[in-house]
């Protein structure tokens, strides 16, 4: 197992971001080592894409390169994250292997000349993707240099081939035991779909109309398992010969490719990618989402941004140039919520190639640059942070966040297309970043007992022990806010019969929902209390719950819109539509208020982003960025690290990190 975290081998947080020196020549490395010291560069990604590098032909290795460099680098002071190539399968793999590329729902089989084209089932690539990895292991596990293993990058490619066929019908077999059993969880007495084989069996592949949704959930989880299963034979092939921590790179936060919470037990530290795609305050807030959910993945645990970009990723609709100082606030943002640091995609802008208009750490114009030097400042804001190492952060309030929630809101035939996971967790985690609360992302399943407030957005699909586990929550004291279509199916889609959600739930809420209306999107619905709701709307009962809100028009007009139920020591707060935000935001700020909640850092005002992070020895540290366009006064004058004296404010778009007595 292993030995030394991250930071204890750096002996501070990481700084740097993905190496591949391969693009350059000695001139160009002379250069790197010099510009790594000056921007305080102390952990480098090294091989992600060098398969065809390390391995020209089948079986034949040549390391000669790649010794070289890690022997640079650690002679500079740069720690190694050693990267397994596998997510880029070289021309000769797929030319000896065509049945290992990947094919899409409709049929089309991908070919190479880009990256990620493999199928994660065909047992040659794993083989090969398993022989790789040891060969690396072997000969770099006990290397000075390396401090991390990086397994494969960002594992989000799906595959519906024959290979796929076969491992999705073994893992059914597995989960259902019996055809008859897959039949009733599939709900295949509908349509005529009843199998009477395995081998009827395909992946949700293109087909007419709505596709089983049974199955496309059960596709989901197995993926999800597949990939586990291949994120593991790396991982044990690397820790026969190594005691350094594991990990793999998520992209998050909207890609759900995969069961994040599982993936977060296996891994030894939770590593994520995050490219913002909104500017100012939006990119802020989507960067709070994106790392509480990275914190929680791994259950409080220190983790690491692995990849960010330094401005424009190549395609602007979906990355912005950033703008002067994000580098650093974005960064900070990322370290406020736990992360050991923060690393880049890449150090150094390609200029030939598939990411050439792709932004780095030293930029096409080189180091004379806004870029770079923004990137130094970064560095040695980072080096100033040491002592924040290893330590976390905590919550009052959860988010409830399940991927078999949010996979079975992508099935066909929804009651709505307006229903969606991400937007909906993104409303509430938004809300709560406004009141300056930090937040964590929890399991329905999950102890809840240590929240004051659990927020579930998006639980259209809710287990029986999750809906058990809810109502306990509330029963012993929580305070508890469910979404609209929440609990409408098991977690085999089955709809809940007499009346949503699911029972335990109901009783929680002291509701019973009837009947849910879709709103027209032209169409605006005024509760009573002067809120505004869109897309959603329900007919339900009150069942012990008391009125807040009823609805004023049409045929739910005075039915309850918005209730609160006293249950065991706790209450149940049900929102059957979907206000709209500034109305949800005040709601939200209302249940703080019910349960407590301050915000973290008292005497702020809004606008400034500000979390602790707390050492198990009692050392506490408040990291404060300043979203607003004026100065604002510290509540409490206090040591910045970063400046290296006493703050008392802080002025617009700067960043201060408190040591606090
Ligand atoms: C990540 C990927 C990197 C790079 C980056 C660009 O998803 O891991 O290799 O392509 O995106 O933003």
């Amino acid at each position: 197992m292993t030995t030394r975290s991250v930071t204890d081998r750096l002996g501070g947080l990481a700084f740097g971001g993905d190496y591949n020196p391969e693009q350059w020549d000695e001139p160009v490395w002379k250069e790197d080592d010099d510009l790594m010291r000056r921007a305080r560069v102390n952990l480098a990604t090294v091989g992600v894409f060098s398969w065809a590098l390390l391995e020209p032909e089948e079986g034949r290795y040549d390391f000669a390169w790649l010794d070289a460099h890690l022997e640079r680098l650690h002679a500079n002071g740069v720690a190694v994250d050693l990267a397994t190539p596998t997510a880029s399968p070289p021309p000769w793999f797929t030319s000896a292997h065509p049945d290992a590329l990947p094919v899409t729902p409709d049929g089309t089989r991908l070919t190479h000349g880009s990256r990620d084209t493999y199928c994660l089932a065909a047992p040659a690539y794993r083989d090969a993707a398993r022989r790789i990895a040891s060969a690396l292991a072997e000969r770099y596990g006990d290397h000075p240099a390396v401090a991390l293993w990086h397994v494969h990058n960002e594992y989000v490619t799906l595959c519906w081939c024959d290979h796929t066929a076969a491992a999705f019908r073994r893992w059914l077999r597995r989960r259902h035991g019996s055809l008859d059993v897959l039949n009733e969880a599939w709900g295949t007495a509908f349509w005529s779909q009843r199998y009477t084989s395995w081998e009827q069996i395909l992946p949700p592949r293109a087909t007419q109309w709505h596709k089983n949704p049974g199955q496309a959930l059960d596709f989901r989880r197995f993926w999800s398992d597949e990939v586990l299963a291949a994120y593991r034979e790396q991982r044990d092939a690397i820790r026969a010969h190594s005691d350094r921590p594991v990990t793999t790179n998520l992209m998050l936060p909207a890609y759900q490719n995969l069961d994040l919470w599982a993936l977060g037990r296996e891994v030894d530290l939770v590593a994520v990618d995050h490219y913002p795609t909104a500017p100012g305050r939006d990119a802020a807030a989507d960067t709070a989402f994106a790392a509480d959910r990275a914190r929680s993945l791994g259950g409080g645990r220190p983790w690491l941004l692995m990849e960010q970009g330094t401005n424009t990723v190549y395609d602007t609709d979906r990355v912005l140039g950033k703008e002067p100082g994000d580098i650093l606030r974005h960064t900070l943002g990322h370290i406020a919520r736990g992360s050991e640091g923060a690393l880049f995609f890449q150090w150094r802008q390609s200029r030939a190639g598939a990411e050439t208009w792709h932004s780095a750490m030293v930029p096409h114009a080189g180091p004379d640059s806004r870029v770079f030097h923004e990137v130094t400042a970064a560095g040695e804001a980072v080096a100033r942070l040491r002592e924040l190492a290893g330590s976390t952060v905590t919550a009052a309030v959860a988010v409830l966040h399940d991927s078999d929630a949010w996979w079975a809101l992508e099935v066909d035939g929804l009651p709505s297309s307006e229903l969606g996971c991400h937007a909906e967790l993104r409303r509430a985690h938004r809300a709560l970043w406004d009141a300056g609360v930090t937040v964590d992302f929890a399991h329905p399943e999950h102890e809840l007992g240590a929240y004051r407030l659990v927020v579930a957005p998006a639980l259209f699909l809710l287990s029986d022990a999750g809906a058990e586990n809810l109502r306990r929550y509330v029963a012993g004291g929580g305070t508890l806010l469910v979404h609209h279509a929440a609990g409408y199916v098991d977690d085999r889609l089955h709809a809940r019969l007499g009346g949503y959600p699911a029972a335990p739930l109901r009783e929680a809420l002291g509701v019973r929902v009837e009947e849910h209306r879709v709103v027209r999107r032209d169409e605006r619905i005024v509760l009573s209390d002067g809120t505004h709701g869109v897309a959603w709307s329900e007919s339900l009962r009150t069942e012990g719950a008391e009125t807040l809100a009823v609805y004023t028009r049409g045929m739910l007009a005075g039915g309850p819109a918005l209730t609160r139920h006293r249950f065991g020591d706790g209450r149940g707060w049900y929102l059957s539509t979907r206000l709209e935000d500034a109305d949800y935001g005040a709601l939200v700020v209302r249940l703080l208020t019910e349960a407590g909640v301050g915000r973290d850092v008292p005497g702020l005002p809004a606008g400034v982003e500000a979390v602790t992070r707390h050492a198990s020895d009692g050392r506490r540290w408040h990291v404060l960025i300043n979203h607003r366009d004026d100065t604002v006064p510290l509540p409490v004058p206090a040591h910045d690290l970063l400046a290296d004296a006493t703050a008392h404010t802080l002025p617009p778009g700067g960043c201060a990190v408190l040591r606090m007595p």
